[in-house]
């Protein structure tokens, strides 16, 4: 009934209501959104006093299957709204079976904005709603507040997911992925996997399948995450020790839609990124973190006289010498196909390293054998080499 009444509509609310006396539920509101020809769904059934969201499934085809459950309680009245029109569907249940009358009238909801902003809560992660995973990711207490020694972190993330999130709806609706496949992430020097353990935590609960590969080399992080992610039930989230480079090159992977390395010391941001390549990752989102690297390399006698006062203090040399590593980093992706950007992700009294090296796949043209000749000229100035461009080389 329902898979044909919403063929050609790609929103709905379908609120059911008018219990008969042996129904479980008062009331039962389903939202339905469908992107790639499937539909994402969000159930919230009531009783008198309490409400309950079913876990986000897989994205269906078949709504009346996907909502059988409901369409089995006794729930005499469904309203279908949709953009275009309501569908206001009433049913008696009798001993010889149930009559259904279906009348279309015109449509009542103005807010369809309002399921966007829906996802974009969905997105965020709130101590309120979500108390008993940042309880498992140890950023809040066990009563659902979060630590104040974690409150930036906290922080970092729900920026960082608002990122991500962008990114995933641009995969999401890439013509090469059905919403069927699987998301799939790789976070490299994963740390405790703050970022990616909530990324796959707020996309399951879209409905959105995650394949999470996590690498670390400090195998202490990696049993704690593999603790919470046995705990949360995310089937599809793998954690591994070893370095970024030795582990990512093992991975066989039928794609790579976000490459994510936040912190990630010195030139671990390089093997990052240097993996993301090699993955072909659709989007790296890298936060870079120390650089000793590039100012191991610096010396006043390598670069023209004009530029040697910025060598002259340890602060400046170190503010150069940070320029310098994610300008060529960001410029070398350029070379290799990616639209990349360096940019603030969040302002600078929640954590000195704030900048964002964004990056997304395009096609590479004649253009991009530019940016191979902009690195060149930054060595060639400054007499250094980020750890990156030694790998490509
Ligand atoms: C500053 S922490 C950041 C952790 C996490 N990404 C976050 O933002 O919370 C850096 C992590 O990178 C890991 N790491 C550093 N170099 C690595 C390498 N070459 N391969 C794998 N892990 C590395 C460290 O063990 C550490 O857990």
């Amino acid at each position: 009934m329902l898979t044909e009444l919403l063929s050609t509509a790609d929103v709905f609310v379908a609120t059911f209501s008018r219990p008969l006396k042996n129904c479980r539920w008062t009331k039962a509101v389903v939202k339905g959104e469908r992107i790639s020809g499937l539909w994402r769904l969000r159930i919230e059934c009531f009783t008198e006093r309490q409400a309950f969201t079913e876990p986000a499934s897989e994205p269906v085809a078949d709504l009346d299957r996907a909502l059988a459950h409901l369409l089995n309680e006794s729930l005499r009245q469904i309203l279908v709204q949709t953009p275009s029109q309501d569908h206001h569907i009433l049913r008696s249940f009798k001993s010889s079976g149930v009559q259904v009358t279906v009348k279309q009238l015109p449509p009542t909801r103005s807010a369809w904005e309002q399921l966007a902003s829906d996802r974009t809560k969905q997105r965020a992660l709130t101590p309120e709603h979500d108390a008993d995973f940042l309880y498992r990711m140890d950023l809040a207490t066990e009563d659902g507040r979060i630590k104040s020694s974690m409150a930036d972190k906290f922080r970092q993330v729900n920026h960082m997911l608002q990122r991500a999130a962008s990114s995933e709806q641009r995969a999401a609706s890439s013509e090469q992925r059905t919403a069927s496949s699987e998301f799939v992430v790789v976070d490299a020097g994963c740390g405790k996997a703050y970022l990616s353990l909530s990324l796959v935590y707020v996309m399951e609960r879209m409905g959105r399948k995650v394949r999470l590969i996590g690498i670390d080399s400090n195998p202490k992080v990696i049993e704690h995450c593999r603790q919470v992610a046995q705990e949360m039930g995310f089937a599809g989230a793998e954690f591994h020790v070893g370095g970024i480079s030795e582990v990512g090159k093992g991975l066989a992977l039928p794609h790579c839609d976000m490459l994510i390395a936040l912190h990630a010391c010195n030139t671990a941001t390089d093997d990052a990124l240097e993996l993301g390549l090699v993955l072909e990752a659709d989007v790296m989102l890298v936060a870079p973190c120390c650089h000793h690297e590039v100012q191991r390399q610096m010396r006043k006698e390598r670069v023209p006289e004009w530029a040697r006062p910025l060598l002259d203090d340890g602060i400046t040399k170190e503010r150069l010498g940070d320029l310098l590593t994610d300008t060529m980093r960001r410029d070398i992706l350029r070379w290799k196909g990616y639209d990349a950007h360096l940019e603030e992700f969040i302002s600078l009294e929640h954590t000195q390293k704030n900048v964002l090296l964004k990056a997304e796949k395009k096609p590479i043209d004649d253009a991009t054998a530019h940016w191979r000749a902009s690195v060149e000229a930054m060595i060639e100035a400054w007499g250094v080499q980020c750890a990156l461009w030694q790998r490509l080389s």
